[in-house]
This record gives structure tokens, C-alpha cells and sequence, in this order.
């Protein structure tokens, strides 16, 4: 996917991309050497860099009659087998470094990263080695590339809710309120939707909205269920934004919803172009901008998805929903609109 100067040049706001999702396989392989971590994927071992690098082929699901593959791991799977050689603090600083200068080259001024601290809890790892080693990148991340970065918590909603209480009670310092370190902003959901509303966390958003955070979720495109969700997040969660959300536009009492309620959304166009054909996808993008839904354009998990980041992402968007430079432009500015940073930071951004 070649990226053209004009979307080279225009300055970004990333607010949909997942820090574990950016763990590229040069520090993959070099976690695991420091680490001692053997790579695998349940009976499957990599002992070379090359049979790692075949590793990240991944399938959209399981079932042939859907065109998945038994014999390669879904893409979850891959991003959860690739969180294992995290471990200490340094690894968490170094991923997260290691995208911020990602981020400089792509001229990402100012992003909200999500992290699921609970992928690497559950391993036994410390939350504070999670949650400082990302708190160091953030700091010097900011001076070294010019990157700003508030971050946001994210409950893993196929596991228990009070496991994910549990471990927000433990990050709370980390937070911006009350005087914490500043590391995150905001709670979100992530991980496999499949039953797992968002008004299961509805105690745990209210809980998060007290202590003055910002909320948003995971509606994932084309999920079992997933206007229901929509639905519950806009009218019985009240979130700010929602994390897809494509699926609105099926329904006019959602758009409706969004609009009125001013919740943005924040789209990846390459992660429903990997399952979805072109002609089926695009024309959504002019839908939402002739509703007057506000949306933005971001890249998930990279690293499992091709290796398309934000500027590829914005790229398909100008391409194949045929989206003018003006347009483009707008979408850019709607990334700073939506965001949560103070005042003076959205000022510096554009
Ligand atoms: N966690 C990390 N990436 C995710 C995605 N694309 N969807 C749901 N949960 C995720
Ligand atoms: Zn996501």
C-alpha cells in the first residue's frame, strides 16, 4: 500500500490503536531472547525469525464456511500469543517507544492508545510494570519524538467484570484524576464482543465516569449483535465516542443518537476492508459524512493487520470512498475534535 505525499503530509491524531497491536517482530523476537520466552502458538513453535514472520498470516475466524482456516491462529489469538514476551517494565516502555517514533515518522502528533493491562495481569505480570513502563514512554516520548499520548484502561470484557474492576482499582493512581500520575484518561472495552454486551460493565463505566474519566467501547463491525450494543452504549452507558460502530448506520434511531448526542466515531477502514469487499464498505464513509455522524480515521492493530497503520488507513479512505483532500482534511480535524486532550494540546495539533 503505497502512501502518497498528501496524506503524508497531513499532521494525525490517532485515537483507535491498540499498543499491544503495534508490537513489531524485530522487538518481538528480541523480547523473547531477553526474556527467555520460547514463541509459540499452542503446539506451533517459531525457532526462526522467518517461520515468526509466517506466524502473523492470520485468519479472520475458524470456520471454513465463513473462509477461515483451522490451521492459523485468529487474529486475537496472534495478538494475545504475542503479548507473552512482555514481561518487565523496560518491555512495556520499549513497545511503547517503539511506537511513538512510529508515530513521529507518520506525523502522529498526539494519540490515545489503548492498553489491556488484563492480557498481561492474567500472566501473572505486575500492573505496575504495565502501567510504569508505559507511564515513562508517555513522558519521554513526548520530549524525545514530539508525540503527546493520553491513554486509555481497557476492561477485557470476555473475562469476569470484577476481574477488570479489581485491576482499574489498582491503576486508578496511574489516572489522570485525583492527582495521579496522568498515564490515562478514559476506560474502554476491547477483546471478544461474542455475549458480551457493554451494559455488563455498566457499574464499572459509572465507577469510571465518578472518578472523571472518559468512556468509550468497542461496537466492532458486523459482530453478532452489535446494533443491540450500539445501542446500550449510546442511550444506557452514555459513552463519548464508540470504537467502530459502522453498523449505526443501519438504523436511524442510532444515527440519530450519535448526532444528537455528538458521539464521534472512530473507524479503521483497513480492519473491515481484511473481511468485507471494497464496494460494500466504502460508500459508508460518504453515508456517515451525508447523516452528519463524525467520525475519524485509525488503524487498530497494525502489526496484526498488515502492517497498515493510520497514513494506510487514510489512504483507502481517500481512495475508495473516493473523499475529497478538503474532506480529508475535515476527518483530520474531527480527530481533534474528538479527542480528550486539554485545550492548548488540540491547539498545538492543527
Ligand atoms: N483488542 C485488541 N485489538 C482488538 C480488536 N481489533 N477488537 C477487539 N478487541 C481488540
Ligand atoms: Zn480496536
Amino acid at each position: 500500500l503505497q502512501i502518497s505525499p498528501f496524506i503524508s503530509s497531513l499532521p494525525k491524531v490517532e485515537l483507535h490503536i491498540h499498543i499491544e497491536g503495534t508490537l513489531r517482530p524485530p522487538l518481538r523476537w528480541t523480547l523473547a531472547q531477553r526474556n527467555n520466552i520460547p514463541l509459540q502458538f499452542k503446539d506451533q513453535t517459531y525457532k526462526t525469525y522467518e517461520e515468526l514472520l509466517e506466524s502473523y498470516q492470520v485468519t479472520y475466524n475458524h470456520r471454513p464456511e465463513l473462509g477461515g482456516r483451522k490451521d492459523v491462529p485468529t487474529f486475537l489469538e496472534a495478538y494475545f500469543a504475542g503479548c507473552e514476551v512482555l514481561l518487565q517494565e523496560e518491555d512495556f516502555y520499549d513497545l511503547a517507544m517503539d511506537y511513538l517514533k512510529r508515530c513521529q515518522e507518520m506525523k502522529v502528533r498526539y494519540v490515545e492508545p489503548f492498553f489491556d493491562i488484563q492480557a498481561h495481569t492474567r500472566r501473572g505480570v505486575a500492573a505496575e510494570a504495565v502501567l510504569n513502563g508505559y507511564l515513562r514512554a508517555q513522558r519521554e516520548g513526548a520530549e524525545r519524538y514530539g508525540v503527546k499520548s493520553q491513554w486509555i484502561f481497557c476492561f477485557l470484557r470476555d473475562e469476569p467484570v470484577e476481574d477488570g474492576e479489581a485491576v482499574y482499582e489498582t491503576a486508578l493512581p496511574w489516572a489522570t484524576c485525583n492527582g495521579g500520575y496522568g498515564l490515562f484518561h478514559a476506560v474502554g472495552l476491547a477483546s471478544n464482543a461474542y455475549e458480551r454486551p457493554p451494559i455488563l460493565f455498566k457499574n464499572a463505566f459509572a465507577r469510571a465516569r465518578a472518578d472523571g474519566l472518559h468512556l468509550t467501547t468497542h461496537c466492532d463491525f458486523g459482530q453478532k449483535d452489535t446494533h443491540e450494543h450500539i445501542r446500550q452504549a449510546i442511550f444506557d452507558v452514555g459513552v463519548e465516542r464508540i470504537d467502530h460502530g459502522l453498523d449505526a448506520l443501519d438504523r436511524d434511531e442510532l444515527v440519530e443518537g450519535l448526532r444528537t448526542r455528538g458521539i464521534g466515531l472512530t473507524l479503521c477502514p483497513h480492519a473491515y476492508h481484511r473481511r468485507t469487499a471494497t464496494e460494500a464498505l466504502f460508500p459508508k464513509l460518504r453515508q456517515l459524512l451525508d447523516k452528519g455522524v463524525k467520525y475519524c480515521v485509525n488503524s487498530d492493530d497494525p502489526v496484526y493487520m498488515h502492517d497498515v497503520w493510520i497514513d494506510g488507513n487514510q489512504e483507502k479512505a481517500y481512495n475508495y470512498g473516493g473523499l475529497s483532500k478538503a474532506e480529508m482534511v475535515q476527518l483530520g480535524r474531527n480527530a481533534v475534535d474528538m479527542c480528550w486532550a486539554d485545550e492548548e494540546v488540540k491547539k498545538s495539533i492543527y
